[in-house]
């Protein structure tokens, strides 16, 4: 991770706990607010997640992220279950965005999931262009579409990939 993000030092990805909760709740509101704006919707489901419902998650599922000199600038979380790896929540700073966080994130997350794992499961909207855009430059293809308001969730998925190839 030196400077493949523009750090003068290491950046090394750290487990997040239930005592992150707050600043990962903060992060992840600060994250949505262009989602927002791109859907003229201010009640998605992150925006709308509260402390509580951040702490159970996060005491539920792993979690990672990125902190910069203390500040907390990205995070992810991977909820397990069974065979499936469900990605979800994956937010950078929007002034530390178009660094490299978000996708290295993604990796660390596939990197460190369980054995039994051999999937790899997410969704995002059909407006969200640079998400989009990051999983499918990760190797996420479209599984199928539900419909939302006046957009669709676009469902992706990813088989895991051992060193020594596709977990079967
Ligand atoms: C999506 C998000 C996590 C990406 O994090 P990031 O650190 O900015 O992403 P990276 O720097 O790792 O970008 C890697 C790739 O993602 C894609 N990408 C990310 N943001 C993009 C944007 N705004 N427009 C187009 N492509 C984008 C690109 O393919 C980029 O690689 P490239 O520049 O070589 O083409 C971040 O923009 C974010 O927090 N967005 C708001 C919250 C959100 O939408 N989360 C995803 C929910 S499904």
């Amino acid at each position: 991770m030196v400077g493949q993000l523009g750090h003068p030092g290491p950046v090394k990805p750290l487990r997040l706990s239930v005592a992150d909760a707050g600043e990962a709740l903060t992060l992840q509101r600060a994250a949505y607010v262009t989602e927002a704006r791109a859907y003229a919707d201010f009640d998605l489901p992150p925006l709308l997640e509260t402390l509580e419902e951040t702490r159970v998650a996060l005491a539920s599922c792993l979690s990672w992220g990125f902190r910069e000199n203390g500040r907390l600038v990205a995070s992810v979380r991977l909820a397990v279950t069974g065979h499936v790896g469900v990605i979800g929540r994956l937010v950078v700073a929007p002034d530390r965005q178009g660094r490299g966080f978000g996708g290295e994130l993604l990796r660390v997350a596939e990197a460190a999931a369980p054995p039994p794992v051999t999937v790899f499961r997410l969704f995002t909207g059909s407006k969200s262009v640079g998400p989009l855009r990051l999983y499918a430059k990760h190797g996420y293809r479209e599984t199928h579409r539900t419909p939302e308001l006046d957009y669709e969730l676009v469902h992706l998925e990813k088989a895991r990939v051992h060193p020594s190839g596709p977990v079967r």
